[in-house]
């Protein structure tokens, strides 16, 4: 079987740092994380047991009154910084620079009088923070569907995307949207690093008979490569972990590509290949029955 492992696979620059300032603060004194710190609950549990907890909303964080709450790569509202500094807690703020730029693009068109549009989902943690920082008229749409609601033709409108947002839906709308509006600033905030995952799995799906793709339940960016993936190759499979990969379906297939989402720690990633590059006993002797066949 041939496997092609995506170079791209796994935790990019802003999960990395995220969660190595986690593990910097484990054991200093009471550490929370504001959400959990990746969409990945092997990671999140593993935190756990070293005494890391989990703050789920602003009322969890209003009850604590000491320790360190650490703002994971997604970020918060300012009200949530402002929240934290009020009470007096240790602040660690290990919100991706690329999703900080995005705070400052949206606060300073607020405060110059434009309407905010975010492509994105308006539930995602990201998302609810970048509306965070911006003044009351702003909105989320997450198709073409949506801008039917918003006034474009007369207010000026600043257009942002949800980092991990896939780019060529994200293109398509904003052609629709430069047909209705002439005050408009694009700011594409997609993330290079999804962007390049994402060309990464349609390329590598393109090519291959099956592909998995490696990511947490919760995971955006690991659902939006399943997605991207499907419609290249049909044979597309979405795991968690090794223990989801029913290896039988694999036994007659001649290529396999592997991709994993953003959150997706090396460990699991590895653990997928090597069961994908190892043979299986019933491939090796069968091998070598049809050797001794041959003479
Ligand atoms: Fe940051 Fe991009 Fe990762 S925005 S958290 S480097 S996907």
């Amino acid at each position: 079987m041939e496997v092609n492992l995506a170079k791209t696979a796994g935790f990019c620059f802003g999960v990395r740092r995220a969660v190595d300032k986690v593990y910097e603060e484990a054991g200093k004194e009471q550490v929370y994380t504001y959400g959990p710190i990746i969409h990945n609950s092997e990671v999140v549990s593993d935190l756990e047991q070293r005494g890391i907890k989990v703050l789920h909303s602003r009322e969890e964080l209003e009850k604590i009154s000491e320790g360190t709450v650490i703002i994971r790569s997604h970020g918060v509202a300012k009200d949530i910084y402002e929240l934290i500094r009020q009470k007096g807690l240790h602040l660690v703020d290990a919100t991706c620079p690329f999703v900080l730029k995005i705070h400052r693009i949206v606060e300073k068109a607020s405060a110059e009088g434009k309407q905010i549009l975010i492509i994105g989902s308006a539930e995602h943690p990201e998302v609810e923070g970048i509306r965070g920082w911006c003044s009351k008229d702003v909105h989320v749409i997450s198709d073409a569907e949506g801008l039917s609601e918003i006034d474009l033709g007369c207010k000026p409108t600043c257009v942002v995307s949800q980092t991990t947002f896939n780019y060529n839906k994200f293109q398509d709308i904003v052609e629709i949207i430069k047909e209705k509006s002439y005050h408009i600033e694009v700011c594409n905030t997609i993330c290079n690093a999804t962007e390049e995952r994402q060309l990464e799995a349609k390329s590598i799906a393109h090519d291959v008979d099956a592909m998995i793709v490696i990511g947490d339940r919760q995971s955006s960016n690991s659902q939006k490569l399943y997605e991207i993936s499907k419609k290249e190759c049909g044979n597309t499979f979405f795991v968690q972990t090794l223990k989801d990969l029913d290896l039988k379906l694999f036994e007659s297939t001649g290529k396999v590509g592997i991709t994993a989402g953003a959150s997706t720690p090396e460990k699991i990633i590895k653990e997928v290949h090597a069961s994908m590059t190892e043979k299986s006993f019933e491939q090796l002797l069968e091998e070598s029955l049809v050797t001794i066949r041959n003479g």
